[in-house]
């Protein structure tokens, strides 16, 4: 379970007491928010309080005893502050632009914190992701030799465009914040902007791949602190060198995508670092970097009942801030929301999902139709 607190709380270890004595005297729970009563001592300093897990229950069951659960309680502050980019000027008179090799987020934060859930994917798939990163995370910090157990510490997400690729890694890194508080202290999610690595000027690049390394290295160097590097659209890197055996590169190209792969190589060795890299093209990345991936997890379209979800949250919120009133009430909205396809999407999920639910669902989806 997870519990968000202000800053300034007490001690972590008295709020989990704190949460441990309020669960039992509730005695059962489910999956969700928990609410707390204003006169619990606990409400002025904690924000959210959520179960967002269960393991296996006895039978399926959704409502877990307190004296049967095996009970694992996250406390963690989220962070609102705002990501930093890296920025290196461009070469005078040039009149290009300045470049930025990464942007920095420090986990966990406020701004992340719906993600994960908002993800609708095939079932236990995100389960088995965070499941087999922080069994790593946690296998490195122990010490357990990689030469016993082998990992890479890396995750490479793929499949088609649109798929929720990167909003996993940045969920997955979020949610590992927050199991790993407690080997942790702090965590940040670095990512990289690979295509900005790629410089028009190759001398520039060389400067942009040495910064960067040298920016990740500061934070890896803090044994306290959770690194997880995000590369996007990674093909854009290891491609480089593939076309570069056909001939069809410079060679200044490939020296980058060598220098990033010999650093990624490096940072293997720090027990506090995963990478996370996603792909619409597993098929054309450099079989040594596909190699290196400890998960390469295909990430395709939703199942329909996550069609269905994603549907319905989507109108929930075009609902919330007034843009669709319930049912047939219509507001004034652009018109380059691309509504039909939106709706024909949506028609299919609702005629494939038979519950009560889809009528009311369906009657509201007329109303985006006829928003045209
Ligand atoms: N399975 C899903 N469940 C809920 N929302 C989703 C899902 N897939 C995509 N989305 C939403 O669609 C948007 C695009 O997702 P995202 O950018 O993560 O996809 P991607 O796979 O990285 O795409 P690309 O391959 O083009 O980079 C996000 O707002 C995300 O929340
Ligand atoms: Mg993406």
């Amino acid at each position: 379970m997870e519990v968000a607190v202000r800053q300034s709380a007490q001690p972590a270890e008295i709020i989990r007491q704190h949460v441990l004595a309020f669960l039992q005297s509730e005695a059962q729970f489910s999956l969700g928010s928990l609410e707390l009563p204003s006169d619990n001592p606990l409400a002025t300093y904690v924000e959210i309080m959520e179960v967002t897990q269960l393991g296996t229950t006895r039978n399926g069951a959704t409502l877990v005893s307190f004296w049967q659960a095996d009970l694992k309680v996250h406390v963690f502050t989220l962070s609102d502050v705002p990501p930093e980019a890296d920025v290196i000027e461009a070469p005078d008179g040039d009149g290009g632009e300045d470049m930025s090799p990464c942007s920095q987020f420090i986990l966990p934060r406020r701004d992340f914190q719906g993600l994960w859930g908002s993800l609708v994917l095939e079932p236990g798939c995100k389960e088995r992701l965070v499941d087999f990163a922080s069994s790593s995370l946690h296998f490195a910090a122990a010490g357990v030799q990689p030469h016993v157990i082998s990992s890479n510490r890396m995750v490479l997400l793929h499949g088609p465009p649109g798929t929720g690729k990167t909003t996993l890694c940045k969920a997955l890194a979020q949610k590992l914040a927050v199991r790993l508080s407690h080997v942790y202290e702090g965590a940040v999610l670095v990512e990289i902007h690979s295509h900005s690595l790629f410089s028009k000027w190759f001398s520039e690049s060389g400067k942009l791949v040495a910064r960067l390394f040298e920016h990740i290295q500061e934070l890896v160097d803090d044994e306290s602190c959770m690194v997880c590097l995000l590369i996007d659209e990674v093909e854009s890197l290891t491609s480089a060198r593939s076309s570069a055996a056909s001939g069809s590169e410079p060679s200044d190209a490939v020296r980058v995508v060598n220098a990033i792969l010999t650093q990624l190589d490096r940072l293997k060795r720090f027990p506090n670092v995963l990478t996370l890299c996603t792909t619409n093209l597993a098929s054309s990345i450099d079989a040594a970097f596909v190699d290196r991936a400890d998960i390469k997890a295909f990430i395709g379209l939703p199942p329909t009942a996550g069609c269905y979800t994603i549907l319905r949250d989507c109108m929930e919120e075009l609902m919330r801030v007034g843009l669709v009133a319930p049912p047939l009430e219509i507001a004034p909205v652009r018109r380059d929301l691309h509504v039909l396809l939106f709706a024909a999407f949506c028609a299919r999920a609702l005629a494939q999902c038979n519950d009560t639910l889809s009528i009311i669902w369906l009657v509201r989806y007329r109303a985006l139709i006829l928003m045209r």
